[in-house]
């Protein structure tokens, strides 16, 4: 956007594994900033069970994105403002889908203003064909040998019949 000051914004998230609804607001997050760094947390505020490695996360997302140099997948662990920090960002996205999200989302970005108050949060709705959509979803149907083929990028969707076996 202005060529002195690039606005960088920080994704975070567990993406086990990116949707296409992750896509869509990483995509949107591109109308308004610069360069988007998908962050892949090796810690997660609500403890999860992944099927993917960090490393096989912030691989497939550098693939999904691999046409636009403007989106690079990275790992992060510890604390999420300080991660942003490093990244010269001041500028946290997250996808609001529905009303349940939205005391998570709060809580989240409450703590991070007060961690660190010069970091923003800016929240994306998706489109509504994704509203329904998650990481946890995609990785039950998958796992039950269901079709997931619409809900993920080739990319995502190979991985998950390699670790599935499906
Ligand atoms: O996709 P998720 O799992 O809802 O993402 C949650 C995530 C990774 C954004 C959140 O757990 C996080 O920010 N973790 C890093 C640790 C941290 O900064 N915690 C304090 C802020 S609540």
């Amino acid at each position: 956007m202005s060529p002195s000051s690039p606005i960088v914004a920080i994704y975070p998230g567990s993406f086990d594994p990116m949707t296409k609804g992750h896509e869509d607001i990483a995509r949107r997050t591109l109308r308004v900033a610069d360069k988007l760094v998908v962050a892949v947390a090796y810690t997660a505020t609500q403890q999860k069970r992944n099927l993917f490695t960090v490393e096989e996360r912030v691989g497939v997302i550098n693939e999904v994105f691999a046409s636009d140099e403007r989106v690079e997948a990275r790992a992060f662990e510890g604390l999420l403002v300080d991660f942003a920090r490093d990244m010269g960002s001041r500028l946290v996205i997250r996808g609001l889908r529905a009303i349940s999200d939205f005391e998570y989302e709060m809580q989240m970005a409450q703590m991070n203003q007060e961690l660190r108050p010069e970091i923003e949060t800016l929240f994306f709705v998706p489109e509504v064909e994704y509203s329904f959509l998650s990481s946890s979803l995609v990785r039950q149907v998958a796992s039950l040998g269901g079709d997931v083929s619409r809900f993920v990028s080739p990319p995502v969707l190979s991985r998950l019949k390699e670790k599935l076996g499906t």
